[in-house]
């Protein structure tokens, strides 16, 4: 079975995601709807989308669009119809009648529903129209959710099912799942169920919503968002009509249903317009005082909002073994709720999946935790979880496991695909050397360098890493979101606040070391990224041999911003980039006026198609739609590359003072705009002493050794600067950039 042409039915949030991702996908998509100007305004909503939903805005007449009137008969030619249209089953089923009159005999028909069963669904159909139909849970936002449930029913053609999974995986990029038919499914029956248990244990326990969303949040590898945050970010009443039909489908002594209860708080929150960040806010709310933006957090006991507190559990790195232990009222909590997790979850196997690894992998694809409750229980340790749990009657996983108390209980990860990747291989590869930021692997006869720090930030550790891990050819990847945010802020503002310079010029200058020793080391060195490539991290991957890169990134070097310069070798790197380039034969000062630009705006790249044209990335990069097969194609350059040579340094012949002036004369232009302040006109002229070369003239040839010298005097010049620092402190508080 080929897919070539997909219908979708339905142009709301889901089926306009789907569209818009099988565009990614370069699949021709047609979008219906009740009226064409319904799905027209999908479209629209496409391109102006944040963050995007196309990998490439000039794709988005590729979607199609119409009305199921006038229309329909685009689902003759489809392979592939999806229906995506609000949850009633009566408008679903008169949508299956419709569609199995027009389709083409075999085409697959599946539903988006997130709650409705299969045997409801597929009720009026025939055993032969059953066989083509099934149920693709995609997650919003669809490019940026791995997760995809595929639930079949139970007259499958289970080849059909196999390569619509297969398709889904490689073309689509997702981490496809089948499950049973139960409701949630996988993701959502347990993630929402994490949500509600900390949600209610944080109501219990008298916990601010701030203290619960510290807790149930990074420490314990979930997002940042926490409880009450996600809330306010998916609705809090969506959340309650998801809610609702789960009381309605789960039999009544289901542990699910005592956390399911409606909240009074949320009643009146959603009566009254809090219905989260899509209304007047929620459990947050952004107030306005004297003309100031203040977050506002809302009290559990009395529905007063106050200004949030900061809650700092001084913890930098996942250890669940140390958060469940801790003599406080947040230990407490966090053992509570992850032991609930763990109850509950293993308490639906095998029900809802033979698998148990299937519902750790649901949860990692489609709520980004860094692990499911059964590596939670792996990473507790058995033993010491069946010391502290109470009782697990009728749960037929913790009787058994509580009798082989087997701490190797796990066994393999991620079966639900057959591709090689690095979540299956970590286990199997040899940690030869681990510091506080990074873990290095060896696999067969290459070095996997994996950093471990808060959305990877790099720091000295990090490059000692890199630095050791190249006595062998060398992938450099991860499994969590981040590729790398760049260069650990607070690392540096820590010495920068003691006056200590001496050991930020030391640390730079070995990022420099490192990253030169990456390009021309004797092994291949390949980097894998995906999520932020930012700073430090995008200099890393553009100065590794090879790129694989997953086809979601956001790219670039945003060192101003934070009144920085690019000083591991980007403004070097970029520059011989375009250095190459036609025009830049024809005239020298071609391509530093448009690196100069790039940098200058701190441009980033939001997807590989936009990150070439930039050139933070080369045609000749690898680019995957699926994070999972990042691996496996960074293996394949390394069996590729056995006869692998270093590339020949670069050299740079630049203008110097002439094109100097020409950048300030940019500056000034800006300057007067008002588009910058005087900080943004040092920062500026920073950036125009490294890439006009400095001190030099077009006859002087310069080595990359010159440039890296030119960039670490330009940083440091402005690191000592007190607005620089300003600027850093501020983003390290805010997440935003400072002005000024
Ligand atoms: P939505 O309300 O945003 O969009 C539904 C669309 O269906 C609307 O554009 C509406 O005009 C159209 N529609 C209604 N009746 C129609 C008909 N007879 N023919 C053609 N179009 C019709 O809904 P949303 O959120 O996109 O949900 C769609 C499906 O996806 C539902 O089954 C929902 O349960 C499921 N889902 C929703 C998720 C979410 O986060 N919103 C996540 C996963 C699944």
């Amino acid at each position: 079975m080929e897919i070539k042409k997909v219908v979708i039915i339905g142009s709301g949030t889901m089926g306009s995601g789907i569209a818009a991702h099988l565009c990614n996908a370069n699949i021709p998509v047609t979008l219906l709807d009740l009226k064409t100007e319904i799905s027209q305004n999908a479209r629209e909503r496409i391109h102006k989308s944040r963050p995007p939903l196309l990998i490439d805005k000039n794709k988005i007449d590729n979607i199609k669009v119409g009305n199921i009137e006038d229309d329909f008969d685009v689902v003759k030619d489809a392979d592939w119809v999806v229906e995506a249209v609000v949850e009633r089953i009566d408008i679903k089923h008169n949508i299956y009648d419709k569609i199995f009159k027009f389709r083409k005999s075999g085409a697959i028909v599946s539903s988006n529903t997130s709650s409705i069963p299969i045997k409801i669904l597929s009720e009026k159909l025939t055993n032969e129209q059953k066989k083509d139909f099934c149920i693709t849970h995609f997650f919003n936002p669809v490019r940026y959710m791995g997760l995809l449930e595929i639930v079949k029913n139970e007259n499958n053609d289970l080849d059909k099912i196999n390569s619509l999974k297969k398709f889904c995986e490689k073309e689509l990029g997702k981490g496809a799942i089948v499950c049973n038919d139960t409701p949630g499914f996988l993701g959502n029956r347990v993630g929402v169920f994490a949500m509600q248990v900390a949600m209610t244990e944080a109501f219990k326990m008298k916990l601010s919503i701030e203290e619960a969303d510290a807790v149930f949040g990074r420490p314990m590898g979930i997002p940042k968002t926490g409880v009450f945050g996600l809330y306010d970010l998916i609705g809090i009443d969506l959340m309650s009509d998801v809610l609702k039909s789960f009381i309605k489908e789960l039999s009544k002594n289901d542990p699910f249903q005592a956390v399911a209860k409606e909240i009074p708080l949320i009643t009146k929150l959603i009566q009254t317009g809090y219905t989260g960040r899509k209304g007047k806010g929620g459990f947050y709310r952004m107030n306005k005082k004297n003309n100031q933006k203040i977050l506002e957090a809302i009290n559990l006991e009395t529905g007063e909002y106050s200004p949030t507190t900061k809650i700092d559990l001084g913890i930098e790195t996942v250890n669940l073994h140390l958060l469940i232990n801790r003599k406080d009222k947040y230990g407490e909590y966090a053992w509570s709720v992850i032991s609930k997790i763990i109850k509950y979850a293993s308490s639906l196997v095998p029900g809802i999946t033979n698998q148990f690894n299937d519902i750790d992998e649901a949860m990692r694809l489609g709520f980004n935790w860094a692990m499911g409750p059964f590596e939670m229980l792996k990473a507790i340790g058995v033993g010491n979880f069946f010391k502290r749990i109470d009782n697990f009657e009728n749960n037929q996983f913790l009787e058994k496991l509580s009798k082989t108390k087997d701490e190797n209980f796990y066994g393999e990860r991620q079966k639900y695909t057959d591709i090689e990747t690095l979540g299956k291989i970590k286990p199997k590869a040899i940690k030869i050397d681990k510091n506080k930021s990074a873990d290095i692997y060896r696999f067969k006869d290459f070095n996997i360098v994996e950093f471990t720090t808060k959305a990877c930030a790099l720091d000295y550790d990090s490059m000692d890493a890199l630095k050791n891990a190249t006595d062998k050819p060398l992938i450099i990847i991860n499994e969590s979101m981040q590729f790398s945010a760049g260069v650990n802020l607070t690392y540096t503002m820590n010495f920068a606040d003691k006056g200590d310079f001496k050991s930020i010029e030391k640390f730079i200058k070995y990022f420099q070391e490192t990253c030169k020793h990456l390009k021309y080391s004797k092994h291949p060195v390949i980097s894998a990224p995906s999520g932020l490539v930012l700073g430090g991290g995008e200099e890393v991957a553009i100065q590794s041999n090879f790129v694989v890169s997953h086809t979601n990134i956001v790219m670039g070097l945003v060192e101003t911003g934070v009144g920085l310069v690019p000083a591991g070798g980007g403004c070097k790197e970029v520059l011989w980039r375009w250095f190459q380039t036609p025009e830049a034969k024809k005239d020298p000062d071609y391509a530093p006026l448009k690196v100069f630009n790039i940098i200058g705006y701190a441009t980033t790249a939001t997807s590989t198609v936009e990150a070439e044209p930039l050139k933070f990335l080369r045609p000749e990069d690898k680019k995957v739609m699926n994070r999972n097969s990042l691996f496996e194609f960074s293996k394949k350059i390394i069996e590729e590359n056995r006869d692998f040579t270093p590339p020949k340094e670069c050299k740079f012949n630049l203008s110097g003072k002439v094109l100097k002036e020409k950048m300030i004369k940019i500056l000034e232009k800006l300057y007067n705009e008002k588009i910058i302040l005087d900080h943004g006109m040092e920062v500026g002229k920073e950036l125009a002493n490294v890439l006009s070369g400095g001190d030099t003239t077009l006859d002087k040839t310069l080595s990359e050794d010159d440039l890296y010298k030119l960039e670490l005097e330009s940083f440091m010049r402005l690191i000592q600067t007190k607005k620089t620092q300003e600027r850093i402190k501020h983003t390290l508080s805010t997440g935003k950039i400072l002005i000024n």
